[in-house]
């Protein structure tokens, strides 16, 4: 018997992580990378000490009430842990930990070609040439909305957020952000702060969503929302799904107060929401923000970084509770 910690890795993560996983743990892999139950959770935690799952995990109170107590940390390989009941985990005496930062500039490579697809009508271009239906063009053809110059609302000027309004600043954008707390002037880097989301989104001509999904931002984006944009907007999420209110952004965006969306997450994953398919001004990722080999890596190595602090007796960088 290996008197290494047993670590099952939910999901197929990168060759690196799993090669250095395999040289340091006694690990369970996922080979076929298929997703896992609540069932297989509650019995996987009683073959192994640590779980290193992804967003597709869901660790809500019902699993987590039925753990095995030999499950000692939930090491997830994402920032974003709305798949974990924290409280819950907490209470049952499990450790939780996250990959913050890696994955900020990645995501926010995604969210900027979002605002840039959805404004040029990417997909529909590529669509059109790929499938042979290019047979005209004339000065009213394809055209969309320009980037440059206009102002981005941020929701969420946390890490992702910072990026993005970095790489937004390159296309002369306008940066305005609301967050709990106005950001120090060096970290601002001249953006403006609402402190209320009624005065940020009036002025946002592209809204993008960098917040996690709470309590309190669930269906952030609803019709109230959605009305008090600028006629035209664009909206950009790479956050979480449960931010929005698909319903009322189907609506918006068949009514035209949308001039499009981005989106590269969705209510229901995977699959996303097929009301949206019919409407070529929706274009569509299926949850990729971070998904570079690159970040992988890193998103792989600081999941094990924090496990291997963990079982040196030392609280992992990324503690969560
Ligand atoms: C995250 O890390 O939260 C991303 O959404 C990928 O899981």
């Amino acid at each position: 018997m290996s008197s290494k910690p047993r670590v099952w890795l939910t999901r197929k993560l990168s060759d690196n992580t799993q090669a250095r996983a395999l040289r340091d743990y006694d690990v369970i892999l996922n080979t076929e990378d298929t997703l896992s139950s609540s069932e297989d959770i509650v019995r996987m935690s009683g073959e192994v000490d640590a779980i290193i799952p992804c967003h597709s995990e869901l660790f809500d109170a019902a699993t987590v009430a039925k753990l095995d107590s030999r499950l000692k940390i939930v090491a997830n390989h994402s920032v974003g842990v709305d798949h974990c009941d924290l409280p819950a985990l907490k209470a049952k005496g499990v450790c939780v930990t996250n990959t913050p930062d890696v994955l900020s500039d990645a995501t926010a490579e995604i969210a900027m070609l979002l605002l840039l697809g959805a404004a040029r009508r990417a997909a529909e271009g590529d669509a059109m040439v790929r499938s042979g239906q290019w047979d005209s063009w004339s000065p009213a053809f394809m055209v969309g909305t320009q980037v440059t110059g206009k102002r981005l609302g941020i929701i969420g000027m946390g890490r992702v957020g910072q990026v993005m309004a970095r790489r937004a600043r390159g296309f002369d954008m306008e940066v305005h952000y609301h967050s709990r707390n106005q950001l120090d002037a060096g970290v601002e880097q001249g953006a403006t702060y609402h402190s209320s989301l009624q005065s940020l989104l009036g002025v946002s001509d592209f809204l993008s969503l960098h917040c996690p999904a709470t309590e309190s931002t669930t269906g952030i984006i609803d019709e109230v929302a959605l009305s008090q944009l600028p006629d035209g907007a664009i909206l950009i999420n790479t956050a979480r799904g449960a931010l929005v209110n698909e319903a009322a952004l189907l609506s918006a965006i068949e009514s035209g107060k949308l001039a499009a969306a981005g989106l590269d997450c969705f209510e229901t994953e995977p699959g996303g929401n097929n009301k949206f398919n019919q409407h070529a001004n929706i274009f569509m990722l299926p949850h990729i923000g971070s998904a570079t080999f690159e970040t992988r890596d890193a998103m792989g190595f600081r999941a094990l970084d924090n496990l291997d602090a963990f079982f040196a007796g030392k609280t992992p960088r990324d503690r969560l509770v």
